[in-house]
């Protein structure tokens, strides 16, 4: 069993200190990406509050692929350069989108999702995947976030 307790009453700054040890004692020694991008998305979906989808999509041939996540069934295929997803796989950057309404080609796989933050996986220089987080509140996530979810790609673009 893992048991992590998130205190979800600690500064972000912290909890997301704390996301990022956990990340890393959940992998250690596990080379199966699969297996360890599910434990991720659970593990994110523990830590951070007011979500209604967060996992990832992968780099396979050219275009982002459905990864294991949390939330309900999600497009399986993004284009790079469509969507908030495609937009971070394509420019190697963080998207953070308080609107996703007024995203330009935005995808709407739940239509619950009112903000979004999707966070590039970088390994070798490439983007390899992306972790995405949805929230049905307008503006959910801030810089904070962004910087929490930038530490926890760079932690784990080894072992997924
Ligand atoms: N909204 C995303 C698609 C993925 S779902 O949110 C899970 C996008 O525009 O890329």
């Amino acid at each position: 069993m893992y048991a992590f307790t998130p205190d979800r009453s600690l500064p972000r700054s912290e909890l997301y200190r704390e996301l990022a040890a956990s990340a890393r004692a959940l992998v250690a020694g596990e080379p199966d990406g699969v297996a360890n991008m599910a434990n991720l998305s659970a593990l994110i979906w523990q830590f951070v509050d007011r979500l209604n989808w967060a996992g990832f999509y992968r780099v396979v041939d050219g275009q982002l692929v459905l990864g294991p996540f949390q939330g309900k069934a999600a497009c399986i295929r993004i284009p790079f350069g469509q969507g908030v997803c495609g937009a971070a796989a394509q420019s190697g950057e963080t998207q953070l989108v308080p609107d996703v309404h007024a995203f330009p080609g935005h995808i709407a796989c739940d239509a619950a999702s009112r903000s979004e933050l999707v966070v590039p996986v970088i390994r070798g220089g490439q983007v390899i995947a992306v972790i995405d987080l949805d929230s049905p509140e307008p503006g959910r996530f801030d810089a904070e976030d962004a910087a929490g979810i930038e530490a926890l790609a760079k932690v784990i673009a080894a072992v997924i």
